[in-house]
Order: C-alpha cells, then sequence, then structure tokens
C-alpha cells in the first residue's frame, strides 16, 4: 500500500511538472492568433502616390524608408487606442458593395496613422471617423487594390491578423543626451507594444513612458553605453529582450536593428 501510494504521488508530481513546463513553453511562444472577420466600413487619403501618408501619427517618418511601403492605413480613433495600436496588421476585404473587385480576396494593411474625428462632420455622413466607429481609412492604393476608388467609401470585412515582418525589430532614436525617445519599427507578431525599458552598459533596466504614436522614452544620461531594450507586446504579453542593439556610440537620428522580433 504504502509503495502504491508513493508510486501515485510521484506520478503526481510529474504530471504536474510537465504541466507546468508546457503552460512555461506555451506562454513563450504564445504567438498572435488571428481575429474573427468584423464588419466596419474603409474610405482612403491621398492619391496614388500615397505621400500623405508619409508622416503619420505613428511617428514612422517615411514609410518607404521604414519599410511600410503603401499598404497602410489611418484607424479611427476607437481602433487607434491612443497610438498603441500603432504597428497593428489588418486584412481588409471590400463586402458586398458594387465597387468591390472580386480578383483580390483582401489586403493586408499596417497601422500607421491616426483618421482624427471631424465633428463638423455626422458620423454616418462624413464623420467616418468620429467614435465609436471602427473606421479603415486606407492609402488610395491599398483601397484600389480592393475597390473602385471612385465608390468613396465602401462597407467591408476586416480582422487584426499577426504582422509578417523581415528581419528585426527597429529602433530609431531621437533627442539628446539626456532624453533618448525611440520609435519602435518593424514589429512582428502582434505589431504592438505596451511597454519598454531601457538598459544602458552601465545602468540597470530604466522604464521608458509611452509618448506618442509609437515612441516611447527615457529620461536618463545613456551616452556612451551600449544600449538593450526589453519589450512587452500589447496584445500577447509576450516579453523579448534584444540585447546590445545600438553599440556605445550610439546617436541621435540614426535606427537601429535588432536580431529578434515577436512571432
Ligand atoms: C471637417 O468637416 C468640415 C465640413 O465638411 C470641413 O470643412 C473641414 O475641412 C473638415 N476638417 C478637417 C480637419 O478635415
Amino acid at each position: 500500500m504504502a509503495a502504491a501510494s508513493l508510486d501515485q504521488s510521484w506520478s503526481f508530481r510529474f504530471s504536474l511538472l510537465m504541466a507546468s513546463i508546457l503552460a512555461i513553453s506555451c506562454k513563450s511562444s504564445a504567438a498572435f492568433q488571428p481575429s474573427v472577420w468584423q464588419l466596419a466600413h474603409a474610405t482612403f487619403y491621398g492619391d496614388e502616390t500615397a505621400s500623405e501618408t508619409m508622416g503619420g501619427a505613428c511617428g514612422y517618418g517615411n514609410l518607404f524608408a521604414t519599410g511600410y511601403g503603401t499598404e497602410t492605413v489611418a484607424l479611427s480613433s476607437t481602433l487607434f487606442n491612443n497610438g498603441y495600436a500603432c504597428g497593428t496588421c489588418y486584412q481588409i476585404k471590400c463586402f458586398q458593395s458594387q465597387w468591390c473587385y472580386g480578383s483580390v480576396p483582401y489586403i493586408t494593411v499596417t497601422a500607421t496613422n491616426l483618421c482624427p474625428p471631424n465633428w463638423s462632420q455626422d458620423s454616418n455622413a462624413g464623420g467616418w471617423c468620429n467614435p465609436p466607429r471602427t473606421h479603415f481609412d486606407m492609402s488610395k492604393p491599398a483601397f484600389m487594390k480592393v475597390a473602385d476608388w471612385k465608390a468613396g467609401i465602401i462597407p467591408v470585412m476586416y480582422r487584426r491578423v499577426p504582422c509578417q515582418r523581415a528581419g528585426g525589430l527597429q529602433f530609431s532614436f531621437q533627442g539628446n543626451g539626456y532624453w533618448l525617445l525611440v520609435y519602435v519599427m518593424n514589429v512582428g507578431g502582434a505589431g504592438d507594444i505596451a511597454q519598454m525599458w531601457v538598459k544602458g552598459s552601465k545602468t540597470d533596466w530604466i522604464s521608458m513612458s509611452h509618448n506618442w504614436g509609437a515612441s516611447y522614452q527615457a529620461f536618463a544620461a545613456l551616452g556612451g553605453q551600449s544600449l538593450s531594450f526589453r519589450l512587452i507586446s500589447y496584445s500577447t504579453r509576450e516579453t523579448i529582450i534584444a540585447w546590445d542593439v545600438a553599440p556605445a556610440n550610439w546617436n541621435v537620428g540614426l535606427t537601429y536593428k535588432a536580431n529578434v522580433n515577436f512571432h
């Protein structure tokens, strides 16, 4: 009897151990899953060159230089979430409109801008981005892949999807010797950031505060030190550490590439 219960107890402990190992490995590999398809509407802004989409409210600057290209979208403030939705990715398909192109089932776009409310227009007649509407103001080239631009506005089905990014996270530096402002770009997986920290080679981890769009800041003297970053995904809560992203002679105005990314 004693031997049997001992065995049971060991096998019980072993299953607990296996369960925790499984839980830990699942947590660290929690890839972002697509959401369900939902109904919304889409318009477009700018022209075929997409020049008006540059310098948007996420702070990505020139979208050709930073790799986002023309397949981008401005989100209504309900979706934009004060900038925390910067970098998130969506599949958008034109839905039951005479203007839909059947040949392209959907387009995948990245959120790079805010579509601000315009309270002098009714939410159902021009004020498409007014809260609480979920609305996509696409670049004109992106819109033109799913529908005739003459439509102006189309009903769409959309879903959040993982962002497919080539290469690692990118950190674009602004600020000065005592204030580091970092724009995080090329974020894979859920594409969004909840929180981040910076660590100089001579400091501990320093919490950074959200500034605007996809930028985070630290008020600290970090000059002459190599810099590492720790980030938490907004949607999956996954943590990632990008060690020694910038060398000790880092400078503002430059973009540093990590060899890690969310998935
Ligand atoms: C808001 O809507 C009004 C009325 O249509 C228009 O005149 C104005 O230019 C719009 N404002 C912005 C910032 O687009």
